[in-house]
């Protein structure tokens, strides 16, 4: 295995002489050859664990848990009041399951180090659903030790985590979905399918949007974290500050420490869709130039770090056509998020969780094609980590969607600077952007990012 050092992946990136997943480079501790976990057969369980039991952690377990194939063997979470809370959750809904089916099954064992989890040879996959700076290393270090994941979205903190995990997850050949789940439901679906059939003609432009209603107001430090929370560790790669109990859990996404605020939260799910139904497959068309504006303009004195509204614009060729990113503190005569799609008649396509419609210039209602119901997305991964086959949001299709997020950040960082995009080296062109932390940042130590070459 090649191996260079972060600083020459750096030099070689920045001085734009080579593609995405260059070389193997494997610094993390784990990273010495290891026997891959075994081959999940068509009739075999699937053995899993969670990482990271906080709010979307218990959904996905509970999605995966409706699934008769799946076990669960393990728990991770660096808070044990969460950790407990989800244990006690899954010991009830394994009772359940048992009432069913009449297999006993024995309380998942509880873990504050995800490594060690990953050291398991009879867990086949995990659920990767800690906040978005402990995406990155958790799923390298499980394609390092041959488990498939469901890593929840944006992919990544930022664009070189992004690609050295698309590179892991080739170079390992792992079975990686993303959390992006309207990939798999039926009006995203036929939205999708309607409009990339040319139903509404050429598309000249398309919309994505989300209200943002988030307010933290300002707190103070107050002393230390708790003796159930290793906020150290909550922490891990990102820089260290003052524990603040309001900054932590779920609110988190409005720090550009540990997330990319509403772009990467919800403009990652609606811009993937457009993204989605303008390109043939799941190898998405990417923009060429990026500009992203705004601020916090609502609530200048909240202690967010990112903005609480946001212009992001996008150009993109072959085919030609604008997208707009929008979100702010309201959508009037539209549902509080979505994306719509502009035909060159002027007629639209608007979709939306729960619901989507066809419309004129004029606004009159056009009729609309159902797509044929789809599996969920979890039964989908589960599938997929038996035939081998990708997912529908495998991770290097939703590692350009992330990267567009990251990208928009990356031009407000820069002053609202336009950024150029070449898909094809998929990095940065030229300067602008590349020193915002949305490009890249430093890791804490001991934390390092281990980059792969993706063949
Ligand atoms: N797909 C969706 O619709 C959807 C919806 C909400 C959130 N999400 C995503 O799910 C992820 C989690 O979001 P959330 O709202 O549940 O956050 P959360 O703060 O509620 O939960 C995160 C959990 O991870 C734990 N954690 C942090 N670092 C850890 C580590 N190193 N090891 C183990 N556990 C660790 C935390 O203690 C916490 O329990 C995010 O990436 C978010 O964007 C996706």
């Amino acid at each position: 295995m090649t191996r260079i050092t972060r600083r020459d992946f750096l030099r070689r990136t920045g001085g734009g002489l080579t593609t995405l997943g260059l070389v193997a480079q494997a610094p993390s501790a784990l990273a010495q050859p290891r026997p891959l976990s075994r081959r999940v057969a068509a009739n075999d369980k699937i053995v899993i664990a969670l990482i990271g039991c906080g709010g979307m952690g218990n959904v996905d377990l509970g999605w995966a848990m409706d699934e008769p194939d799946v076990e669960v063997a393990a728990l991770c979470d660096v808070d044990e009041h969460h950790l407990n809370n989800t244990l006690q959750n899954v010991i009830k809904k394994n009772q359940q399951r048992t009432a069913k089916d009449g297999q006993n099954r024995p309380a998942p064992d509880t873990y504050k180090d995800f490594r060690r989890v990953l050291e398991r040879k009879d867990i086949d996959a995990v659920l990767i659903c800690t906040p978005d700076h402990w995406h990155a290393l958790p799923l390298i270090y499980a394609c390092e030790a041959g488990k498939d994941a469901y890593c929840e979205k944006p992919i990544s903190h930022d664009i070189l985590e992004a690609k050295a995990m698309a590179g892991a997850v080739k170079h390992f050949q792992r079975v990686v979905q993303v959390g992006t789940w309207q990939r798999s439901t039926r009006e995203f679906v036929s939205a999708v399918a309607f409009v990339r059939a040319g139903k509404i003609g050429r598309i000249t432009s398309v919309r994505a949007w989300k209200t943002d209603d988030a307010r933290l107001g300002h707190h103070v430090s107050v002393g230390g974290p708790p003796a159930y929370f290793d906020y150290d560790f909550w922490t891990g790669p990102a820089q260290m500050v003052p524990y603040i109990p309001e900054y932590t859990h779920y609110n988190w996404r409005w720090f550009y420490n540990y997330a990319s605020g509403e772009t990467g939260d919800w403009g990652v799910h609606m811009m993937d869709i457009g993204l989605l139904a303008m390109s043939k497959d799941t190898d998405l068309v990417m923009p060429v130039e990026i500009c992203g504006m705004g601020g916090k303009l609502a609530h200048p004195d909240d202690d967010r770090t990112t903005p609480d509204t946001v212009y992001g614009l996008m150009r993109f060729k072959d085919p030609d056509f604008v997208m707009i990113w929008r979100t702010e503190r309201d959508h009037p005569d539209l549902p509080d998020h979505g994306t719509q799609f502009v035909g060159e008649r002027g007629d639209t396509v608007t979709v939306w969780r729960g619901g989507w419609r066809v419309r004129d210039a004029e606004g009159r209602e056009l009729p609309k094609e159902e797509a044929p119901p789809t599996n969920s997305h979890m039964r989908n991964w589960l599938d997929c980590i038996k035939t081998r086959e990708q997912p529908r949001s495998n991770l290097a299709s939703m590692a350009q969607t992330t990267i567009v997020c990251h990208l928009i950040n990356a031009s407000y960082l820069a002053g609202g600077e336009t950024v150029h995009w070449d898909k094809e080296r998929m990095d940065i062109v030229g300067r602008v952007g590349r020193e915002t932390q949305s490009y890249e940042r430093p890791y804490r130590k001991p934390w390092t990012l281990p980059i792969y070459k993706g063949d």
